[in-house]
C-alpha cells in the first residue's frame, strides 16, 4: 500500500514536471526567439509573486486525426487563479509551444472552468492569447469548444471586467473572443488579429498584404479601433494589465477600491484660468487640464491612436476612480465623427456596468458635416453615444471648457439627458450653432445685399458671439449649476462626486433597451 502511494507521489512529479516543460526545449527557444515569452512566464509577470494555483495542469484531449494521437499535458493552455495587488483574478495563457496553442475540447473546457469560476466568485477574467485557432485535428468539436467560451463571455459581460491580450496569431474565430470582452491589449510586431488570414485574402481578392499590415498592432490601433491597448513588448503588457485592473471594481456589485496618491483635493491650478486661447480658432491640448485635474496627473487612456478627436480614459479624483470622457480640440477640433461616438459610447457603457462614475469635459464644435460621415452611418453612431450616457446611472458630472453647440451639446451629457451636475468655465459657449453659422442664417439676406458682406459677416458674428455664445442664458435657466473658475475645478469635481457617492437612479424593467448599434 505505501509503495503504490509512493509510485503515485512520483508519477506525480513525473507528470507535472513533463506538463511544465511546455512544448519541449527546442519548442521554447523558437518561441522566445520570435520575441515572445511562454505561458507561464507571461503568468509570472502578471501575477503577484507566487500567488499563482494552477487547476488542470493534468488534463489532456482525447487524441487527434491525421496520426498525430499524442496528448499533451495541460493541453496547449495554462489555467488557474492568482492575485494582482492582493486581488483575485482568474487567468488563461495559450501555450503556443504545445500544438500551436490550438483550441479544441479540452483546451476549451479549461477555459470555460476558470470563466465559471470569476463569474461565480466575482473576480475579473484575464485571457492570454496565443494561438493557431481551432485545433484543426478536432474537426468540429473544436468550433463547439470556441462557442462555449463565446456564449461566457457574454453572459460574464457587465458581470466581471474581462481582458484579453494577443501576444501571437489570433484568427477566424478566435478573434470573436476578445472582440466581446471589456479591453484589448496587443503586442507590437509579435501578434495579429484578422477573420481571414493574408493567403484567404489572396484567393479571394488577389490582394496581397502581410499579416502585420493587415492585422497587426498598429492597424487595429489606429484604424479598425479593435484593439485598446498596444504596447511594445510582453513584459510591458502584463505590467500594463496590472495598472489596469489596479483602477477596476472586481465585479458589478462593488465599486472600485479606493487609492490615496496623496494629491490634495483643493489643489488649485491658476494656470487652467489660460488654457482657452483668446482666439476661438486656436486649439489647445485637453490633455493638460486632464494632467491637472487627475490625482498625481495618472491617466489611463483608452484607445489613445484611435478617433483621436476623443479621449476616453480612467483616472482617479479624490482618491476614486473616475471615466473620462473628453472632447480633444488639438485634433479636429474636437469634432463628434463616427468613430469617436463608437469610442465614447463603448467606454461610457463600460464605466456604468462597474459603477465608475462619469466625467466629460466638453469642448466640441459639433458633429462632422459632410456626405463621408452621413454616409458612414454618423446618425446612428451619434445616437450610440447619446443612448449610453442616458443609459448610464452612474455620478455624472459635466464641465463644459468652451464650444458646445446643437446636437453636441446635448450629446455630450447635458443636463437634458440625466447629468447629475454641469459646470461651465466663463469662457463657455453654449447655443444651437457656433457664432459665424447662426449669423450666416439669422443675417442671410442682409449679409448677401450688403456693400461688404464679408465685414456684415464678422460684424454679425461678433454680436452673436457676445449675446448667445457663453455660459451665463444657460446658467441663467439652471442648466448649468455653476459657472466655476477653471483653477478650482478639480476641487469642484471632487465635491461633486463625494455627494453624489448615495446616488440612486431607477430604470423602467424591461429585457433590455435596444441601443442603435
Ligand atoms: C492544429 C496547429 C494549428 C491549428 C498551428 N498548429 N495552428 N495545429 N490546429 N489550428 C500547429 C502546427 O501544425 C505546428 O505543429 C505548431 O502548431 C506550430 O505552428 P507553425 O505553423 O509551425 O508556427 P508558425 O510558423 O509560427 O505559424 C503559426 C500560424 C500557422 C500562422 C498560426 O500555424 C497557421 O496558419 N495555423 C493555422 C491557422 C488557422 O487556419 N486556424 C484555424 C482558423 S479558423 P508542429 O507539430 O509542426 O509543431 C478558426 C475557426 C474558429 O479558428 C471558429 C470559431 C467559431
Amino acid at each position: 500500500m505505501d509503495w503504490l502511494r509512493y509510485d503515485n507521489m512520483s508519477t506525480l512529479e513525473v507528470m507535472r514536471e513533463e506538463a511544465l516543460q511546455g512544448g519541449g526545449e527546442d519548442a521554447v527557444e523558437i518561441q522566445h526567439g520570435k520575441g515572445k515569452l511562454t505561458a507561464r512566464e507571461r503568468i509570472d509577470l502578471l501575477l503577484d509573486e507566487g500567488s499563482f494555483e494552477e487547476f488542470d495542469i493534468l488534463k489532456t484531449g482525447r487524441g487527434g486525426a491525421f496520426g498525430k494521437e499524442r496528448r499533451y499535458a495541460s493541453d496547449g493552455v495554462v489555467t488557474g487563479h492568482g492575485t494582482i495587488d492582493g486581488r483575485e483574478v482568474f487567468i488563461f495563457s495559450q501555450d503556443f509551444t504545445i500544438i500551436g496553442g490550438s483550441l479544441g475540447e479540452a483546451h476549451s473546457q479549461k477555459i470555460c472552468k476558470v470563466m465559471d469560476h470569476a463569474v461565480r466568485v466575482g473576480s475579473p477574467i484575464i485571457g492570454l492569447n496565443d494561438s493557431g485557432g481551432a485545433r484543426i485535428q478536432e474537426g468540429v468539436d473544436a468550433l463547439a469548444a470556441y462557442g462555449e467560451i463565446f456564449n461566457r463571455n457574454v453572459m460574464a459581460s457587465g458581470v466581471v471586467p474581462q481582458i484579453s491580450c494577443i501576444m501571437g496569431p489570433c484568427a477566424g474565430g478566435a478573434v470573436y473572443s476578445p472582440a466581446i470582452t471589456d479591453f484589448t491589449f496587443m503586442v507590437e510586431n509579435s501578434a495579429y488579429m484578422f477573420v481571414t488570414g493574408p493567403n484567404v485574402v489572396k484567393t479571394v481578392t488577389h490582394q496581397d498584404i502581410s499579416s502585420e499590415d493587415l492585422g497587426g498592432a498598429q492597424v487595429h490601433s489606429e484604424k479598425s479601433g479593435v484593439v485598446h491597448f498596444v504596447f511594445h513588448n510582453d513584459i510591458i503588457c502584463m505590467r500594463e494589465i496590472r495598472r489596469l485592473i489596479s483602477y477596476l471594481p472586481s465585479n458589478n456589485k462593488q465599486k472600485a477600491p479606493l487609492l490615496d496618491l496623496k494629491d490634495p483635493d483643493d489643489r488649485t491650478d491658476p494656470a487652467l484660468d489660460y488654457l482657452i486661447p483668446p482666439n476661438p480658432k486656436d486649439s489647445y491640448d485637453m490633455r493638460v487640464l486632464i494632467n491637472s485635474i487627475l490625482d498625481g496627473a495618472e491617466f489611463m487612456e483608452i484607445q489613445a491612436s484611435f478617433a483621436r478627436n476623443i479621449i476616453c480614459g480612467l483616472g482617479r479624483l479624490g482618491g476614486q476612480t473616475i471615466g473620462l470622457v473628453a472632447n480633444q480640440p488639438a485634433v479636429l477640433a474636437g469634432v463628434l465623427d463616427c468613430n469617436a461616438s463608437t469610442k465614447a459610447a463603448r467606454f461610457v457603457r463600460f464605466c456604468n456596468s462597474f459603477n465608475i462614475p462619469l466625467i466629460c469635459l466638453v469642448d466640441v464644435p459639433g458633429f462632422m458635416p459632410g456626405p463621408e460621415q452621413e454616409h458612414g452611418g454618423i446618425i446612428r453612431h451619434g445616437a450610440k453615444l447619446l443612448y449610453a450616457f442616458i443609459e448610464a446611472t452612474v455620478p455624472r458630472i459635466t464641465v463644459i471648457l468652451r464650444k458646445a453647440y446643437g446636437g453636441a451639446y446635448l450629446v455630450m451629457n447635458a443636463k437634458h439627458i440625466g447629468c447629475d451636475i454641469n459646470y461651465a468655465w466663463p469662457t463657455a459657449e453654449i447655443a444651437v450653432l457656433g457664432p459665424k453659422g447662426a449669423a450666416e442664417v439669422i443675417y442671410g439676406k442682409e449679409i448677401r445685399s450688403a456693400p461688404d458682406p464679408e465685414t456684415l459677416l464678422s460684424q454679425k458674428t461678433e454680436e452673436y458671439r457676445k449675446t448667445y455664445a457663453n455660459p451665463f442664458l444657460a446658467a441663467q435657466r439652471g442648466y448649468i449649476d455653476d459657472v466655476i473658475f477653471p483653477r478650482y475645478t478639480r476641487r469642484r469635481l471632487i465635491r461633486g462626486l463625494q455627494f453624489l457617492e448615495g446616488k440612486k437612479a431607477d430604470r423602467p424593467d424591461r429585457k433590455h433597451g435596444n441601443i442603435p448599434l
